[in-house]
């Protein structure tokens, strides 16, 4: 996945165009590169090697054949847990997260999950807005759950009920 992308993909552009592909390892460069632009306490490979080790779903967003973003979800029963939703940064605000979500939604509902859990930052006013309009709600509160540049930051669990009508 390229750091930067081409300023001729608009979002006109990309948006009927939007692919979804499993992640692999020799995605994680690039994927790495990302996080770290996009997240000041960023994932790190060895989490990425973690999750796609022990089977957890991941998968690169691609527009018109250029990635944008990626998520990763662990799925146990009938429950499902988003660890990580991302958009690079010149694409977020447009869209394109709402986009992801949509398939995640639709991925972990034909693996037969009943319930998708997320946690966020109080701060995260897009993810927050995002998980919001899809009918998650706040479930709990976990005290200094984040790293934060001032001490901790506490986290919002946040749950979607997965056999109601899709949003
Ligand atoms: C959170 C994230 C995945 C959302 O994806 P996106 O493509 O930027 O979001 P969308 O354009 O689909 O917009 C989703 C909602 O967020 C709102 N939004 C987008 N950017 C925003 C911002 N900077 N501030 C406030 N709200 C914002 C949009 O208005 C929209 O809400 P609405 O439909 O009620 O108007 C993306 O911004 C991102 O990767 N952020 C950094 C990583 C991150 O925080 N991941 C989530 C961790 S829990």
């Amino acid at each position: 996945m390229p750091t930067t992308m081409p300023a001729s993909v608009s979002r006109t552009d990309v948006q009927p165009a939007l692919t979804f592909r499993a992640m692999n390892e020799a995605d994680l460069d690039a994927v790495c590169a990302a996080e770290n632009r996009i997240y000041p306490f960023p994932w790190t490979r060895g989490n990425f090697i973690d999750s796609l080790h022990s089977g957890d779903a991941a998968w690169i967003c691609e527009a018109a054949g250029v990635p944008v973003g990626y998520a990763v979800v662990s799925l146990v029963l009938d429950e499902a847990q988003l660890l990580n939703i991302s958009i690079l940064p010149e694409y977020q605000g447009q869209g394109l997260g709402t986009l992801l979500l949509h398939h995640i939604c639709a991925e972990v509902r034909q693996r037969r999950a009943a319930r998708l859990f997320l946690e966020v930052r109080p701060s995260n006013d897009a993810g927050r807005a995002l998980y919001q309009r899809f009918g998650f709600h706040i479930i709990g509160q976990r005290k200094g759950y984040y790293p934060a540049v001032d001490g901790r930051e506490d986290a919002l669990v946040m749950a979607l009920d997965l056999e109601a009508p899709a949003p």
